[in-house]
């Protein structure tokens, strides 16, 4: 392709998505433990729930999981940017795929937010179930993920 970026940019531009898709794992692994943690705030009883309202759970995974909306858009788009500056095309696989499905439901479940604030259950459920298979859907991205980063650095 001709395009005025020069290769070596080109080519290690490729890690930036697999390194920042593996932060957001991580840190989607804390959203968890904090979304945890508010629940048990809310069946917590005495001084057990004044020391655990004490830690913010709430507030700490919406900003959280706020980071993590924008980070996740921004991440597959990116995925798809590169991937296209350097093949001229998108290779539509499950890697794509999964990755587009996962980006809508990321949206879908923080759009869930107001409901949740509103202390509505099908929202909370949903939110969860929503989450717990992003991060399953994310340990398979991983999987398919470390092998196109195999197969880039094998032409290198
Ligand atoms: C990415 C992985 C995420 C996981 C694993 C996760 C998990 C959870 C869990 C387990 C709860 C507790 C539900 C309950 O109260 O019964 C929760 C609540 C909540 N989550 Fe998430 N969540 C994630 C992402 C997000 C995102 C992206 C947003 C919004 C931008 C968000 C906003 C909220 C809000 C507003 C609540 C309700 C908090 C409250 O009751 O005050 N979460 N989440
Ligand atoms: C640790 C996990 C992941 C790894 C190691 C990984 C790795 C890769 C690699 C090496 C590429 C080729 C382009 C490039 O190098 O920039 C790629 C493309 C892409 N990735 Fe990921 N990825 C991961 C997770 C994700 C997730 C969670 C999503 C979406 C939510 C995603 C969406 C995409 C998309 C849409 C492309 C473009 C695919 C194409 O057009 O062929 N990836 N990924």
């Amino acid at each position: 392709m001709s395009t005025a970026i020069p290769e070596s940019v080109k080519v290690w531009s490729q890690f930036f998505h697999p390194i920042l898709m593996w932060v957001i794992f991580v840190l989607m692994g804390y959203a968890l433990y904090l979304g945890m943690k508010i629940r048990k705030t809310r069946s917590a009883e005495g001084d057990e729930k004044k020391a655990l309202i004490k830690g913010k759970f709430n507030v700490k995974h919406y900003q959280l999981g706020s980071v993590l909306l924008a980070l996740m858009v921004l991440g597959s788009i990116g995925g798809m940017a590169v991937t296209y500056i350097n093949n001229g095309k998108l290779f539509v696989g499950p890697h794509l795929l999964v990755g587009l499905g996962m980006t809508g439901l990321i949206a879908l479940s923080a759009a869930l937010s107001p409901f949740m604030q509103k202390g509505q259950d099908w929202a909370r459920y949903t939110h969860i179930v929503l989450n717990v298979g992003l991060l399953g859907l994310f340990g398979w991205q991983a999987i398919s993920g470390m092998d196109i980063v195999q197969r880039i650095i094998s032409r290198l």
